[in-house]
């Protein structure tokens, strides 16, 4: 009965996974709306938040902290974050601890980047005043939570998820696999649902953690008879996961095969020059290949026009357009992206009392509402009180 239940409600949701783009605000009105945020909010001072915000759905989302974020993350999620500031509650997650799942040896490195993907946040244009930015290190309830949930999954269930296969392959984990590393979807169950976020806003490759999630909930729901947590759903973009600049599937900056958000003009320059088209289309007159051509790929993701981008893609699969007329047109549109975005970065980095600040302020508010989904779940699982 329970597992019947069980699975029909994961079909459900799992076809609710790809809904796509909410609205169709397109990636230059999310960055020209940042921008009008960025000026019109004060950089020193918090200034109070709405008490509306609390009637709305809550987000939960975050990224690891392991080095500045690339456009990668921005199309997989950083977009869909700013679109949802006013719509929604929000809350980005530093996840430091869940860095160090595959960084334990590179502690430094975990540190350093808590302050680089703070960065990276404020200067796309998320707005300290309307989402909570906090730190997972200082959030004890999620320790506590991620402990009590270890005992809603089996390490079988853990093994078969989808996202942690493909990172452990990639990580050449082989069986030396941190157990912190393969427990990680139980630590990202507490994270979602200590904020009690429906909504959570990630890449591709997240789905199956937040499906992981549910079936964690579901079960605490079912063991304790009450409904002390919700389910969450997954938002990803139609465009899925761009792949790295040489067409790898992954883009990282320690692949280096990235383009990040601090990235100088140059260095856009270089890596769009550097891009994996079609190998075989080696004359302007040859006919071109659009599947698999990195420049396409990120064309669909970033390029407004797209009625002239099918044209494009048109012309070159007949053959008579070089790689060179649309990688110019990508260059343009990243350095537009980009550009912006690097100059308030680099703005706010020389007033660092203010980024730690955003995030001092954006924990403790982030620690009260931890504080009381932990009492809740102790309380639903009807633990000893003293
Ligand atoms: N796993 C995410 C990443 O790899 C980071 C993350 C941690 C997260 N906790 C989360 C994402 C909760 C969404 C919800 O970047």
């Amino acid at each position: 009965m329970f597992y019947g239940k069980h699975y029909d409600h994961r079909n459900e949701l799992v076809a609710g996974l790809l809904t796509g783009w909410p609205d169709d605000q397109t990636y230059s009105e999310a960055a020209a709306w940042a921008a009008f945020c960025f000026q019109s909010f004060p950089m020193r001072r918090l200034p109070f938040r709405e008490k509306t915000q609390m009637n709305r759905p809550t987000i939960l989302t975050g990224d690891r902290t392991t080095g500045p974020l690339h456009i990668g993350h921005y199309a997989g999620s950083l977009a869909n974050r700013l679109r949802y500031q006013d719509s929604h509650e929000q809350f980005l997650l530093l996840a430091d601890t869940q860095a160090l799942t595959d960084n334990a040896h590179d502690p430094d490195k975990v540190r350093r980047s808590v302050v680089e993907v703070a960065l990276d946040y404020l200067a796309v244009g998320i707005d300290p005043c309307r989402t909570t930015i906090c730190l997972q290190s200082h959030l004890p309830a999620l320790a506590e939570l991620s402990m009590l949930y270890l005992n809603f999954v089996t390490v079988a269930r853990l093994e078969r998820n989808p996202t942690i296969k493909d990172e452990i392959r990639l990580r050449g984990f082989g069986r030396d696999i941190p157990a912190g590393f393969l427990c990680y979807p139980a630590a990202q169950a507490a994270d979602i649902t200590a904020f009690k976020a429906t909504v959570v806003p990630v890449g591709e490759d997240q789905a199956p953690l937040i499906e992981q999630t549910n079936e964690i909930v579901r079960r605490i729901n079912a063991i304790s008879g009450c409904s002390a947590l919700p389910e969450a759903r997954a938002i990803i973009p139609k465009a899925g996961r761009l792949p790295g600049i040489d067409g790898k599937a992954k883009m990282s900056k320690s692949g280096g095969n990235a383009i990040t958000l601090s990235a100088s003009s140059e260095e856009i320059r270089n890596a769009v020059r550097a891009m994996f088209t079609d190998p075989n289309h080696l004359r302007v007159e040859d006919p071109g290949c659009i599947e698999g051509n990195v420049v396409f790929t990120y064309l669909d993701a970033f390029d407004q026009d797209q009625d002239g981008l099918a044209e494009l893609k048109a012309q070159y699969q007949r053959g008579g357009l070089g790689d060179s007329k649309i990688k110019a047109r990508l260059e343009a549109i990243l350095q537009e992206l980009i550009a912006p975005i690097r100059e308030r970065r680099a703005q706010l980095s020389d007033d660092r009392g203010y980024i730690l600040n955003v995030i001092k302020e954006g924990t403790e508010r982030a620690r009260e509402r931890t504080e009381s989904t932990r009492r809740d779940v102790v309380s639903a699982l009807g633990l000893f009180r003293l």
